[in-house]
């Protein structure tokens, strides 16, 4: 039988790491991979450049999977401050601002943004999902009350992946890309 994969959670500190998520973003792709696979392995939508992900790092570290050199897993930090350099997300920012998290409007929640979730195929399944999000809550809950996030309607297992850490649905809505379920879930 083989051993379960082993790995440590952390936020990012080695800057190689930022290229070698730009890696398993490309392999993971909707363009990049099939009907089947998107279907039952799920899919990443947004394309970053090393440039995004160098100015998102420097407000915020990501959290990260390592298992030795190799990166199991990613779930990126995106502050709304990020808006500025990531204009295809302002949108999405657009529409946070009209939005509430049970009654409070989001303006007055103190929030960030979990901009992409995803982990390397050896990996799957085992458990790292609930570490990277167990490691945003390590790193973020003092400065944060709420993490939200979009995942694609298209996308059942990444949806339920989050409902089972503790995301509730509070948005649903269509842009010319997908379907989009925008997910809180609280930090404190
Ligand atoms: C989405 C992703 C991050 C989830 O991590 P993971 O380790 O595969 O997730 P888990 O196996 O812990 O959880 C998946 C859950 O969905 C269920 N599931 C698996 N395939 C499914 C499917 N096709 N339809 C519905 N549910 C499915 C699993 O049974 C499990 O639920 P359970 O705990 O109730 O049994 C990972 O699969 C991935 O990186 N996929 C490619 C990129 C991606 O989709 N990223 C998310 C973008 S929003």
């Amino acid at each position: 039988m083989m051993s379960k994969a082993t790995w440590q959670v952390q936020p990012l500190s080695d800057p190689a790491d930022l290229q070698r998520i730009l890696e398993l973003q490309r392999a993971n792709l909707a363009t990049s991979i099939d009907g089947e696979e998107l279907r039952s392995q799920g899919f990443v939508t947004a394309v970053h450049s090393l440039q995004t992900l160098q100015q998102m790092h420097a407000l915020a570290p990501s959290i990260v999977a390592k298992a030795g050199a190799e990166l199991a897993g990613y779930a990126l930090t995106m502050l709304v401050e990020a808006r500025r350099f990531v204009p295809i997300l302002d949108p999405m920012f657009q529409l946070f601002e009209r939005l509430s998290w049970r009654g409070r409007p989001l303006r007055e929640v103190s929030h960030y943004v979990m901009g992409q979730v995803c982990i390397a195929k050896p990996f799957r399944g085992q458990g790292l999902f609930d570490e990277l999000y167990r490691g945003h809550q390590a790193a973020y809950r003092e400065r944060f009350e709420l993490l939200l996030t979009e995942v694609s309607e298209r996308n059942p297992r990444s949806l339920r992946a989050h409902e089972r850490v503790g995301f509730e649905p509070l948005h649903r809505y269509r842009d010319e890309v997908d379907q989009w379920v925008v997910l809180g879930w609280t930090l404190r």
